[in-house]
C-alpha cells in the first residue's frame, strides 16, 4: 500500500516513528546479549519496563486462570468505562497502596493503559489547538498521545539546566507558570492542562505535597485541568539504602494527589494510574482516570468503547488486586528489587564522576554524558549515543524527545533486565568512560 492511498493524518503517521530509538532498538533486540551463548550481545537499557518481579506473578495470574470459574460479566459487554466489579477492585487497591485515602469507584474510568487514558482525556478536556503545559524534561510520548487524536499542542516548560538545581526534586514554581501562560495567551493560545508526573519520567523526582496543593489552587483559579500521573506511584526507591543514603538530605514520603483531590473537590483536578509499571504488566493494557468531574465521566462513558479493556483481563486483575496480602508482599518484594538495580546504576556512576538525578520513584535514572559530546547540538547528542551503542552494545534513551533544552542527558532504564546483567551494562559503560577520558 502507498503512503498516497492513506487520509493526510494517515501519511503523517506513516512518516512518523513512534520513538527516536525504535531503529537501535529493533537491531539489539535481534542480538540480544547471553552471558554464555551471546556475551557480547546488545543490552537494552531504554525501555521502561520492570522486568525484576514479573515470576511472582506469572504464578500468581497463571493459578487465578486455572483454579477460578469465569464468572458470567465476562463474555458480554459491561460499562465501557472499566466493569463495576473491576472498579470496585482497583479502588480498594488504590486507597489501600496509593492513595492512602478512599477512592470512589464510581469516579474511575478505565482504558486499554495510561496511553489510553491520557489521549481520552486530554480529548474530553481540550480542544484542538489548545496547550497542555508539562514540566522540562518530560516522557516524549505525551506529545502523540495528547497530539493525535485531539491536537491539544505540547508546551515544555523549563525549569532549570544542571542537574543538580533538581537534585532535591522538581524545580516548578508558580512563576514558571505564570511565565507559560503569558507565553501561550501571548500566542493567542490557550493554557487548557497542566500535566505533572510523580514520581517523574525521566528524574525520578517527587512532588510535595504543599507545591502540588499551590499548583492546584493556582489551575482552579485560572480554569486550567491539572492532571497528576502517577504511572510510577509504587514504584519508590528505599532512600535509606547504604549505597544511595548520601544522595538524599531528607525523607520525604510519596504523597498521592489523591488526597487533595478529595480535599478541594474540583472539577480541574484529575489523576491517571496504569498497572503498567508497578506490576510490570505493560502488556496487560490497563490504566485509568480518577476524577470528580460528573461530565467528564459521561463524556468517557460515551466516548471510551474504542479504548476499553477486554472482560478478561479485568477479571484476571480483579482476582489479582483483591488479594491484599499477595499484593503487600509483592510490592514490598519489588520496591528492595528495584532499589537494589538502581543502587548498582548508582554506584559506577558515583565511580565515575558521572551527573544524575537522585530518583525516589520511578524505573529511571537520568545522567549527564554531555562531557563526552564533541560540540553542544542535538546532532552531537544523537552522534554519542550511537557512538556509546556501537561501542558498548548499550541502548540508552537519548534525552531528545524529552523536551529539555540542555543535550547530552540521557534515560537508564535500569529494571528491564535482571540485576546480572546490569552490572554487565554498567561495567561496558565504565570501560567507555575511561577510554574516552584517557583518549
Ligand atoms: C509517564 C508515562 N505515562 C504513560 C506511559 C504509558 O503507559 P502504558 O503502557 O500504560 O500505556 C508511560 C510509559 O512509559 C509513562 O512513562
Amino acid at each position: 500500500m502507498t503512503k498516497t492511498s492513506l487520509s493526510s493524518r494517515g501519511a503523517r503517521a506513516a512518516n512518523t516513528p513512534l520513538r527516536i530509538d525504535y531503529g537501535a532498538y529493533s537491531e539489539a533486540i535481534g542480538n540480544p546479549y547471553h552471558p554464555t551463548d551471546n556475551p557480547t550481545g546488545a543490552l537494552t537499557l531504554n525501555v521502561a519496563e520492570n522486568r525484576l518481579s514479573w515470576f511472582d506473578l506469572k504464578a500468581k495470574i497463571e493459578a487465578i486462570t486455572s483454579e477460578n470459574e469465569v464468572p458470567t460479566w465476562v463474555p458480554g459487554y459491561t460499562s465501557s468505562r472499566g466493569a463495576p466489579e473491576f472498579r470496585e477492585a482497583v479502588a480498594s487497591f488504590l486507597s489501600e497502596h496509593l492513595t492512602g485515602c478512599p477512592i470512589d469507584p464510581e469516579h474511575l474510568g478505565v482504558s486499554a493503559g495510561a496511553t489510553s487514558v491520557i489521549e481520552m482525556t486530554s480529548f474530553i478536556l481540550a480542544d484542538a489547538g489548545d496547550v497542555a503545559v508539562i514540566p522540562a524534561p518530560s516522557y516524549p510520548v505525551y506529545r502523540q498521545d495528547i497530539g493525535n487524536l485531539s491536537g491539544v499542542e505540547r508546551y515544555d516548560l523549563v525549569t532549570h539546566h544542571e542537574l543538580w538545581e533538581i537534585a532535591a526534586g522538581p524545580a516548578l514554581t508558580l512563576a514558571h507558570l505564570e511565565q507559560a501562560r503569558a507565553e501561550i495567551e501571548a500566542a493567542g493560545k490557550r493554557f487548557r492542562m497542566l500535566i505533572l508526573t510523580t514520581p517523574d519520567n525521566p528524574t525520578g523526582g517527587i512532588y510535595r505535597e504543599e507545591r502540588l496543593s499551590e499548583m492546584a489552587e493556582w489551575c482552579i483559579e485560572r480554569e486550567v485541568h491539572l492532571v497528576v500521573n502517577e504511572i510510577y506511584g509504587l514504584s519508590l526507591i528505599d532512600t535509606e539504602h547504604p549505597v544511595i543514603g548520601s544522595d538524599y538530605s531528607e525523607e520525604l514520603p510519596f504523597s498521592s494527589f489523591a488526597k487533595l483531590m478529595a480535599k478541594k473537590q474540583s472539577d480541574f483536578l484529575h489523576l491517571w494510574y496504569a498497572v503498567s509499571k508497578d506490576l510490570g504488566i505493560s502488556g496487560f493494557r490497563v490504566g485509568l482516570v480518577y476524577s470528580q468531574n460528573a461530565a467528564l465521566l459521561e463524556a468517557y462513558e460515551n466516548l471510551n468503547l474504542t479504548h476499553s479493556v477486554s472482560n478478561h483481563t479485568q477479571w484476571v486483575l480483579e482476582r489479582l488486586l483483591t488479594d491484599a496480602e499477595f499484593m503487600t508482599l509483592y510490592l514490598e518484594r519489588n520496591q528492595k528489587c528495584l532499589t537494589e538495580s538502581y543502587a548498582v546504576v548508582v554506584s559506577y556512576l558515583k565511580r565515575l564522576g558521572i551527573p544524575y538525578v537522585p530518583s525516589r520513584g520511578s524505573l529511571f535514572v537520568w545522567v549527564d554524558l554531555s562531557e563526552f559530546m564533541s560540540r553542544d547540538s542535538k546532532d552531537a547528542e544523537l552522534e554519542l549515543w550511537q557512538e556509546l551503542f556501537r561501542a558498548t552494545g548499550v541502548l540508552l534513551t537519548p534525552g531528545i524527545g524529552f523536551g529539555h533544552t540542555k543535550r547530552g542527558l540521557f534515560r537508564v532504564v535500569y529494571p528491564c533486565v535482571s540485576i546480572e546483567e546490569l552490572k554487565v551494562a554498567m561495567g561496558r559503560i565504565e570501560n567507555f568512560v575511561w577510554r574516552r577520558r584517557d583518549g
